[in-house]
């Protein structure tokens, strides 16, 4: 036997037991005449006590350790002198009997510890010795847990788990797929999916109503810190049913999840916002509503003025941010900067500041009196003490501008507290967008999303304005500013779809080309049914109080897509790239 207990499982109840334990060495060091080595595993830290004069030989083991050897160790639990209240095993340690060096390590490149010397290059290149820290082992058990009570949770209301393929068609959620080349049928080629998006639509048409998956997609698309080439989604679909009933499904998941996985009991009631107020209110489809500073519409009172930058606009609008009418004209001067970035993208930026005592001072003093001041500082909800903060242009692009800005000022002020979580769900979400550049609509969530039945009539029509208004019962579910999951009412009538990809501006051909299979299983009785996805990754990060989602995938990918560790992507060879059918243009590295 390895061993009789783990390293983070004695006790002061355990004192005299003789043990043994195995594991890793996370320090050693010499004290007047003792040695002390600290043990460490997946459950914890034990430190070891050797003393010297009566154990040379022991103690000639361990001036051999260096950090990361593996050893076993058996001796007698006893009380400690100093205790560690640091620590669950801070009271007791091991007087050791017996060492053994179960294999040596070369000197790890980083400390082992919670806060690393590591920068994260060198800590990706080594990841196998990075998920010995602490902080990734409780996000990998973290994530373990959660999987665990999803499971436990949709059982529990009978969904049943389905394993759905890899190699398949591409799946349009609007990111590139990645493509894997067939030996067999040459020159063509399998996409790895999205998300199993028509699978599960097609397991309702096969009739297993209830579906889950804890499954891997696939997006080709640019990172971000919530975002990965390869993530984890919990990916359901129902039959039978109208919105409100998988939110309600979905919503008791999420309380499910909040108690059991973090111990926290979230609001009864999951508010509820339309796509529409959450642009309007907070520039976002994901508002963070921990805190208030809404957007404030004020196109009408600042525009006739001789302001030229705001008459000939479409929309004006505002934030009013609490307690900062004390900035300096350093600080506005680097927030015009920061609003100025590609990121955010404004021409400038207009500030009124409402001092103390009421009155106001504002960038714009020469184009409107105090007293016009004073009423778009109110329009824009500001109090005494307060910085209003104005962005002007196209309506929803002002908005979405002001929304980055209203995240800004909430995480200068620290209102983003990781540990408070407000939930909410945003509904009513526009069935098709708009674009400019290619003059042609996308489906705001996907191709399979139905209009709502009550603006059928928009949907059939050809004008733009009336497509431009169709609506979908399509829903996300938010949390602390990101977006969680999301999902609607699909499609379930073969006409629809067709319509759909009309819309769309996609052939007939095409359509059937790409999905004859889905339009095709449409016409054998497919039920009414809905579903939705959370991105697994981001649930467990927010669970965990972070947004960067790399913490929480045990082998992540770097910003440019790359395993560090494995050094992949990389080339193939030529005999690998003919059996395939393909050719290389890129240049040599
Ligand atoms: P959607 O594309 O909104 O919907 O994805 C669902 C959820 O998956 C997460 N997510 C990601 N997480 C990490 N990295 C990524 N690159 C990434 N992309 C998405 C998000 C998102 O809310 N088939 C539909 C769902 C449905 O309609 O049922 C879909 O995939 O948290």
């Amino acid at each position: 036997m390895y061993r009789t207990h783990t390293c983070g499982e004695l006790r002061l109840s355990d004192t005299g037991q003789t043990v043994t334990l195995a594991g890793w060495v996370q320090k050693s060091r010499r004290m007047g005449g003792m040695s002390f080595v600290d043990i460490r595993d997946r459950y914890g830290i034990t430190q070891l006590r050797i003393d010297e004069t009566t154990d040379p030989k022991i103690s000639e083991t361990v001036a051999r350790l260096g950090r990361e050897f593996v050893i076993q160790a058996t001796g007698v639990v006893e009380e400690r002198q100093s205790k560690n209240a640091k620590i669950p095993t801070g009271e007791i340690e091991i007087r050791l009997t017996d060492l053994k060096v179960l294999n040596a390590s070369l000197t790890p490149p980083f400390t082992i510890e919670d806060e690393s010397d590591g920068g994260e290059d060198i800590r990706a290149k080594y990841r196998y010795l990075d998920l010995r820290r602490g902080p990734l082992k409780r996000a990998l058990m973290l994530r373990h847990r959660m999987a665990h009570e999803v499971r436990n949770y949709l059982d529990g209301k009978g969904f049943l788990e389905i394993e759905t393929p890899f190699l398949i068609k591409s799946t349009p959620e609007g990111a590139r797929d990645f493509v894997v080349p067939s030996r067999m049928n040459p020159g063509e080629f399998y996409a790895l999916p999205q998300s199993p998006q028509t699978f599960k639509q097609l397991l309702m048409v096969a009739g297993y109503d209830r579906y889950f998956q804890i499954v891997r997609c696939f997006r080709d698309e640019d990172l971000r810190a919530d975002r990965q080439p390869e993530f984890t989604q919990i990916d359901c679909e129902m039959s039978f049913v109208e919105q409100e009933d998988v939110l309600e499904v979905f919503e008791g998941m999420m309380r499910h999840l909040f108690k059991e996985v973090i111990g926290v009991e979230i609001a009864p009631k999951i508010p509820r916002m339309s796509w529409y107020d959450a642009m309007d209110n907070y520039g976002s489809d994901k508002p963070d509503i921990r805190y208030g500073m809404k957007i404030h519409e004020i196109t009408s009172l600042v525009q006739g003025h001789g302001f030229s930058v705001f008459d000939g606009v479409e929309y004006v609008g505002a934030i009013a941010v609490p307690g900062c009418a004390g900035y300096t004209r350093k600080q506005t001067d680097e927030l015009t900067e920061w609003v100025k970035r590609p990121q955010v993208g404004a021409k400038g930026l207009v500030y009124i500041k409402v001092n103390e005592d009421g009155s106001v001072k504002s960038s714009v003093d020469k184009f409107y009196t105090p007293e016009e001041v004073q009423a778009i500082a109110a329009a824009a909800g500001a109090q005494k003490g307060d910085l209003v903060l104005v962005l002007c242009g196209a309506k929803r692009k002002a908005q979405t501008m002001l929304g980055v800005l209203r995240i800004e000022m909430g995480n200068r002020l620290g209102l983003r507290n990781p540990h408070e979580y407000a939930p909410l769900w945003v509904v009513d979400f526009p069935l098709l967008e708009w674009d400019d550049e290619t003059q042609r609509f996308y489906a705001m969530h996907h191709p399979f999303t139905a209009p709502k039945p009550e603006h059928l009539d928009w949907f059939y029509s050809n004008k733009k304005e009336d497509l431009e208004r169709v609506c979908a019962n399509a829903y996300d579910f938010v949390l602390n500013g990101v977006e969680l999951g999301g999902g609607s009412i699909r499609i379930h009538e073969a006409d629809v779809q067709q319509r759909m990809f009309e819309v769309l501006g996609i052939s007939k051909e095409d359509a059937d080309y790409k999905f004859g299979f889905i339009i095709n299983a449409f016409k054998f009785g497919a039920p009414p049914h809905g579903g939705l996805a959370f991105g697994f990754d981001r649930v467990c990060a927010l669970f965990g109080g972070q947004e960067t989602i790399r913490d929480y995938i045990a082998f992540p990918k770097n910003n440019m897509g790359r395993d560090v560790m494995l050094d992949a992507p990389s080339r193939i060879d030529d005999v690998q790239m003919d059996e395939l059918f393909l050719r290389s243009t890129a240049p040599e590295k």
